[in-house]
Order: C-alpha cells, then sequence, then structure tokens
C-alpha cells in the first residue's frame, strides 16, 4: 500500500506520515528532508542559493550524513529548501529516488508537495494536509521553544506564507492537491484526531 501525504509547511503532515508509517508498519520518506539537504549543503558550502549548477549537484551527490544533518530543520535551511526544489534539474534529480522507495515491496508512507500529483499518481490513498496559516506559525514557534531555540512568532508566519507563495506558484510540481487526494483541515484537530480522521480515509480509499 502506498500512502501519499501532501501540505504546505507546518500543516502537520510529517507528524501524521510517522503515525501512520508506524500504524500499518510501513517504512516512511520525508520527501522534504531531499530538498533541505540539497539546501543545506548549499549553505554549508556557502554558494549561492541561487547556482542551480551546484544545486543540481548536490542534489545528485547526496549521501546518508547528508540526509542526518542535525542543522536540516533549522529555519535557513528551509528557507534554502524551497529556493532549490523550484529548480527542474535538482527535482529530477531526487526523482527516481523516491519513486523507488515508494514502489518497495509492501509499500511506503511518503510526505512532501507533489507526492500524490508527481511521485506516486497511483498511490492508493492520498492525503493533502493543511492548516490555517496563522495556526501552522504557532505550531513550529512551539516548536522551536521546545528546542529552546528564539520564536518570533510574526516573522515565522510571515516565513510560511512566503514559503507557501513559492512552493505554489513554481511552475515545476507546485503545491497543490491531486485531483483524487482527501482533504483534511487539522487547524482545530488534536494530532489523534487528525490521525483518526487520517487512517478512515486510508481504510476507506483501500476498500474500494
Ligand atoms: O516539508 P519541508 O518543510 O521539510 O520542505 C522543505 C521545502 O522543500 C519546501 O519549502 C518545499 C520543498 N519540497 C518540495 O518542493 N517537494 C517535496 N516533495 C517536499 C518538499
Amino acid at each position: 500500500m502506498i500512502i501519499a501525504i501532501d501540505g504546505p509547511a507546518s500543516s502537520g503532515k510529517g507528524t501524521l506520515a510517522r503515525k501512520l508509517a508506524l500504524h500499518y508498519g510501513l517504512p516512511h520518506l520525508d520527501t522534504g528532508a531531499l530538498y533541505r539537504a540539497v539546501g543545506r549543503r548549499l549553505l554549508k558550502d556557502e554558494a549561492d542559493l541561487q547556482d542551480v549548477q551546484a544545486a543540481e549537484n548536490a542534489a545528485r551527490s547526496l549521501t546518508a550524513g547528508d540526509l542526518n544533518d542535525p542543522g536540516l530543520r533549522d529555519e535557513a535551511t528551509g528557507e534554502a529548501a524551497s529556493i532549490v526544489s523550484a529548480m527542474p534539474g535538482v527535482r529530477a534529480a531526487l526523482l527516481e529516488y523516491q519513486r523507488t522507495f515508494a514502489r518497495q515491496p509492501g509499500g511506503a508512507v511518503l510526505d512532501g508537495r507533489d507526492v500524490g500529483t508527481v511521485i506516486c499518481p497511483e498511490a492508493d490513498a492520498k492525503l493533502f494536509v493543511t492548516a490555517a496559516a496563522m495556526i501552522r506559525a504557532k505550531r513550529r514557534a512551539d516548536e522551536l521553544k521546545a528546542r529552546g531555540e528564539p520564536a518570533d512568532e510574526r516573522r515565522i508566519l510571515e516565513d510560511i506564507e512566503a514559503r507557501d507563495r513559492r512552493d505554489a506558484e513554481r511552475t515545476v510540481a507546485p503545491l497543490r492537491p491531486a485531483a483524487d487526494a482527501h482533504l483534511l483541515d487539522t487547524s482545530n484537530l488534536s494530532i489523534e484526531a487528525a490521525f483518526e480522521a487520517a487512517k478512515a480515509v486510508i481504510e476507506s480509499a483501500v476498500r474500494k
């Protein structure tokens, strides 16, 4: 069974994907981590974030070390990821890895922006997870505070809105729900309630 979970930054899709993977005993791929790893490599190499060649080279040569870099969740890395993810060559370089992961025997859970539309249009169940931008900003601020990092909620909201725009407006694989995706708005849902709603969607999709 392949489960595709897409949605904007801090919508809760990562938490949901991890819980679903555990529940169904499936491997999980956070596809955003691939783009973050590319962005992080450019930051570390002090390369220009608009340097398409450097970004494509990084995408083609990602290592396990890049994917486990402790700085992957940093705000600056998220911003860099959003920039490099608009480059067609970067997306092309990461495509096969994601498709192979999804099509392994038994299936997988993948979360990202284009899993249901580009990576796995054939997924058995597709969820598009959203939440109001203010709520996503608050969640992100709480996450940073829990890690002991400073969190300016207003600035985080501005960053989230800018990232949403960039992810949705890019020409290649823009953030949008697949026609057959089930929309799940988590604005007023606890993690547990979102998990229950997602399971209901998946079980009904699989029965069909
Ligand atoms: O989900 P995230 O915040 O870790 O994603 C980081 C960036 O990577 C995000 O701004 C858009 C990009 N991304 C993408 O373009 N396609 C994906 N499948 C996953 C992430």
